[in-house]
């Protein structure tokens, strides 16, 4: 009786230290993947190409009234999710300057997806250049 109990609460300890250990070891592999900063990158200059040319192109051939603002709206907000990956892309991490760059990004990217809600069509442009600006200022930072 003595002897069972004994057991049981072995049994039970060790169950604890087997739970305890699987909180404890390293989760890198069986995480998300790895986040790397080029595909990051990729989805944003896509999506950056995109809003130069539904921001300055189609309405100078076209009239400003075609001004693809559901796209604009959709292409900043993919801008808006790429910024909130790239602070923890693979040769970023924990980078200050890139934390903060990735924040302009953002907020600059809502900026003109809002422009873009309210069919604002003069409110766009210069989001636009400050965005460009975020983009120039982060690839200088890291000379290219
Ligand atoms: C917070 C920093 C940061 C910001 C902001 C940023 N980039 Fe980048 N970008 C990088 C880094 C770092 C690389 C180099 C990636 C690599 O090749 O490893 C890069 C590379 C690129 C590339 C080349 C991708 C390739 O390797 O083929 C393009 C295109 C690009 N960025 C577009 C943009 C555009 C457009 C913006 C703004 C809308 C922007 N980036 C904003 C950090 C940034």
């Amino acid at each position: 009786m003595n002897f069972h109990k004994k057991s049981v609460a072995r049994r039970v300890a060790i169950l604890c230290l087997v739970l305890f250990a699987a909180t404890l070891t390293p989760s890198g592999k069986s995480q998300a993947q790895e986040i790397e900063v080029a595909d990051v990158m990729e989805v944003v200059g896509e999506a950056y190409e995109a809003l130069v040319k539904a921001i300055m192109l189609v309405p100078v051939l076209e009239l400003a009234s075609d001004t693809p603002y559901g796209e604009i709206a959709r292409r900043a907000k993919e801008i808006e999710n790429a910024s909130k990956q790239l602070p923890f892309a693979d040769s970023l991490k924990g980078d200050q300057t890139v934390i903060a760059l990735s924040h302009q990004l953002r907020g600059r990217a809502a900026l003109l997806r809002k422009s873009a809600a309210k069919n604002n069509f003069s409110a766009l442009s210069s989001p636009l250049i400050d965005l460009r600006r975020t983009c120039l200022q982060c690839h200088s930072e890291y000379r290219f």
